[in-house]
């Protein structure tokens, strides 16, 4: 009978946890809890045709979105969880519009600051295709046993201490980094564990997949319509044409991409000048993940790790995935070199 080697989740956190001698096992802890919270989201989200779960909430969102049943349950299951893991003193997400102090005496110790995206795709969630969670963590700067302040989550991406993704698809998965590579774990629903199934992720430097709503196409800026353009041309060399693939949520487009080689583009326009995207929650964790598997992440002129965040829910142009093509859209927006 061939040995079926399990490594749950817990196992590879506390494997990886000796990696780091003065850990004390608080970002283990921490990573356990968000773990945790992905299922019991999980579990709701496998049930959204059956339960009082899916359609909006009613509530329109401090980004001027109608917020989602799910949207809502999936923060206060992730908001929870953090605030009694009593390893993290405050979260920000994209459900709240101010950072959230959490106040009890074992939460104020705590050395982490988590961002979270709680349930990113929402908009598909009726339609039964595949949404994520998305999260963020970071050493508080301001003294531990005070209450949290918002500082503590403008932090540039460098500084990310880990970040990961949870995508509720054909499975569910959970992919994270602490800064050593990139690892995915599959949810085994018959033992309610994750368990390590791809291992050490590296992203191709170079795909052939293009991933962005091209129904925005009359709002692009010349550059960016001359690469999708570009992306259409016939090349036999580098592959082209390319295959389009747009899912609508970031967590789905982007987990193919890492695994196939691609690059996702979500553009400034004439429609969402700055973009649509939040930099402390959705870009800065997607781009962690991107960099630590090989990969590149940019806002078209810079790194997006090391753009100072002004505030929360700030949104940034984001482009992410294979290096080459990270590059090359660099390369179309970058006017002297796009013209030789
Ligand atoms: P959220 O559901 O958290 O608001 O995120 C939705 C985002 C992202 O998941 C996706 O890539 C993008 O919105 C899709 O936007 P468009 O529908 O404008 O293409
Ligand atoms: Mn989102
Ligand atoms: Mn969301």
């Amino acid at each position: 009978m061939n040995s079926y080697k399990i490594t749950t989740l817990n196992d590879f956190i506390t494997l990886k946890q000796k990696d780091f001698p003065f850990a004390k096992g608080e970002l283990s802890n921490l990573l356990n809890h968000i773990g945790t919270a992905a299922k019991i989201v999980n579990k709701k989200i496998n049930k959204a045709g059956l339960v009082d779960i899916i359609g909006r909430s009613g509530v329109v969102n401090i980004q001027g979105e109608n917020q989602q049943k799910l949207d809502n349950f999936a923060d206060k299951v992730f908001t929870d969880a953090l605030r009694t893991s009593g390893e993290c003193c405050g979260i920000a997400t994209e459900e709240n519009q101010n950072e959230i102090v959490f106040t009890e005496k074992f939460a104020k110790k705590g050395k982490y600051i988590v961002c979270m995206d709680p349930l990113d795709g929402s908009s598909n969630i009726d339609y039964n295709v595949s949404v994520g969670s998305i999260f963020s963590i970071y050493r508080r700067i301001t003294p531990r046993g005070e209450k949290v302040k918002n500082e503590d989550f403008l932090q540039e991406g460098t500084e990310q201490v880990a970040a990961g993704y949870v995508i509720y698809g054909s499975s569910t998965m959970l992919v994270y980094s602490t800064g050593n590579g990139v690892n995915g774990f599959t949810l085994d629903p018959s033992i309610g564990e994750f368990c390590l199934s791809h291992p050490d992720i590296k992203t191709p430097d170079d795909g052939k997949i293009y991933s962005i709503n091209e129904g925005n196409y009359i709002f692009f800026h010349e550059e960016i319509k001359k690469y999708i353009k570009y992306c259409q041309e016939k090349d036999e060399d580098s592959g082209r044409p390319y295959t389009s693939r747009y899912i609508g949520s970031l967590v789905s487009d982007f987990h193919r991409n890492l695994l196939m080689g691609g690059v996702f583009l979500y553009p400034q326009n004439k429609k969402a000048p700055k973009g649509k995207l939040r930099l402390v929650y959705e870009c800065n964790p997607i781009a962690f993940i991107a960099e630590q598997a090989g990969g590149a992440a940019s806002d078209g002129k810079k790194r997006i790790l090391a753009i100072r965040p002004k505030s929360i829910h700030q949104r940034s142009p984001f482009y992410v995935g294979s290096k080459n093509m990270v590059r090359k859209i660099e390369d179309f927006i970058d006017e002297r070199k796009r013209n030789n």
